[in-house]
């Protein structure tokens, strides 16, 4: 009999038909990351591996699927072909339950599960690990993660039993309630740890005996015989996104608090910047308005960046390295002190320190097909609206003339220079047909 194994089954079977959009809404992203990704990650930093954790597909299945093997190998799946609520969707995953609780069910604890919904991002990994323990520390067998909201409608009502005690009898659907119960204003987040073999022996009692006609989750808190409710201390873990304005305001949210964040980090923010939640920004760096930082990006002390730059994941940059306007970066290392100050394209690149880049560069780094790196040495030159077709290395100290096509090693301290040569014809007739035009 296990009992301390940690697993999660999260719900993502829904098909978001007011997203209005070709993917399955919890592959709509906050902060350039899937909504499910934020899920994931939260689980993993609450311990739970991806070995351990079930997610329960419907709509759109195959697009799923293929993001979760991409993405998230270990993950399991499951599919809830027809959607008749979520106590039907956790049904699914049965098999994956029985597991956790050895083939005896009777009498057996089994591991503690956690359900969490797909569609809300701001579950975060210390809400699920303290919610963990107040489900360990007494004889629960289940712990509800709740909310206060000023605003409760749509959400499912938590009952208490009263006398200040921590324990809940039930949770009534905003649809079921009565006008008294409607008033209450902490409810469910939809998140909630059971203990497997508990919630095994409960599953098949659910009905559809209620407005929906559904299979309702929140029915096996009546029928469980003692359960906590862990009241989060940040409202917002609730928070999940219906349509696309839900999912600006989630945007929003989410951007302001990785500028916060930034902000007290020592990084000076200028106007609109969007940053992603896990990128490592040095101290007294300063981002211009229109700077986007994508996920996997780890940007040095006393960088310059923007206006409109976008760091792609991939990049690296060292300290007090200046990345001007309308600058792309993907995958790519830079030195010290290098400057790529204008309208340029770095990408798959190893960039050495103190390196100057003129306006205009551009790596060719794909060919259609496959991708290459460019490496350029320390102090290196490279002139305004130079290609450099990848693979190609550019040694220390060498310069790159403007406009030329690199193709191939250019030694250190040697000059690279590929231009026709300019012909200039004096006295050119067709000056004068415009002269003659302009009269
Ligand atoms: C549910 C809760 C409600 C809670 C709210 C929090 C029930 C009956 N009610 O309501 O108490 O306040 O979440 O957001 O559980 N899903 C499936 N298959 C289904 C149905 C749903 O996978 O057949 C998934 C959805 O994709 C979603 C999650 O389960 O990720 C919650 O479903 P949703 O329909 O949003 O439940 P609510 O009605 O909001
Ligand atoms: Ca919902």
């Amino acid at each position: 009999m296990q009992t301390n194994t940690k697993s999660a089954i999260i719900l993502a079977a829904g098909d978001g038909k007011r997203m209005n959009s070709a993917k399955p809404k919890v592959l709509m992203e906050v902060a350039f990351e899937p909504m499910l990704d934020w899920v994931l990650a939260a689980l993993r930093g609450a311990g739970i591996a991806p070995e351990n954790t079930a997610v329960i597909i419907g709509a759109r299945a195959e697009l799923l699927q293929k993001h979760l093997s991409k993405s998230h190998g270990g993950v399991q799946t499951f599919v809830q072909s027809e959607r008749k609520g979520t106590g039907h969707a956790v049904m699914q995953a049965e098999a994956f339950l029985r597991e956790r609780v050895g083939a005896n069910v009777a009498g057996s604890i089994g591991g503690s599960v956690a359900v969490l919904c797909g569609d809300a991002p701001f579950m975060d990994a210390d809400t699920i690990a303290m919610a963990y323990e107040q489900h360990r520390s007494g004889d629960y067998g289940a712990t509800v993660i709740t909310a206060e909201l000023d605003n409760p409608a749509n959400y499912g009502r938590i009952i208490r039993t009263g006398n200040g005690a921590n324990t809940i009898t039930h949770i009534v659907e905003e649809k079921d309630c009565t006008e008294e119960q409607r008033a209450i204003r902490e409810i469910n987040s939809g998140a909630y740890w059971f203990n497997c073999g508990g919630l095994l022996e409960t599953l098949p009692k659910l009905t559809t005996a209620n407005k929906s006609g559904e299979y309702y989750l929140t029915d096996t808190i009546g029928l469980l015989h003692s359960v906590s409710a862990y009241k989060a201390a940040d409202s917002r873990i609730v928070l999940g996104a219906n349509n696309r304005r839900d999912l600006r305001g989630l945007n929003a949210i989410a951007f302001e608090e990785s500028i916060n964040k930034h902000s007290d980090n020592g990084v000076e923010i200028i106007g609109d910047c969007y940053i992603a939640r896990n990128a490592v920004i040095g101290r007294d760096t300063t981002l211009l308005p229109g700077t986007v930082i994508r996920p996997d990006v780890v940007i040095g002390e006393d960088c310059k960046i923007g206006p409109f730059a976008h760091l792609r994941p991939g990049t690296r940059l060292a300290d007090g390295v200046k990345i001007g306007d309308f600058v792309e970066l993907k995958s790519a290392n830079i030195g010290e002190k290098t400057s790529v100050a204008h309208l340029s394209y770095i990408g798959d690149a190893d960039v050495g320190s103190g390196v100057n880049f003129g306006c205009g560069c551009v790596t060719a780094n794909y060919d259609g097909v496959n991708k290459y790196r460019t490496t350029i040495g320390d102090n290196a030159f490279i002139g305004c609206n130079t290609n450099l077709i990848a693979p190609v290395t550019i040694g220390e100290n060498a310069m790159t003339a403007a406009g030329s096509t690199i193709n191939r090693e250019v030694p250190a301290n040697a000059l690279a220079i590929e231009r026709t040569p300019l012909r200039i014809k004096e006295n050119w007739k067709l000056n004068d047909d415009r002269a003659n035009k302009r009269k």
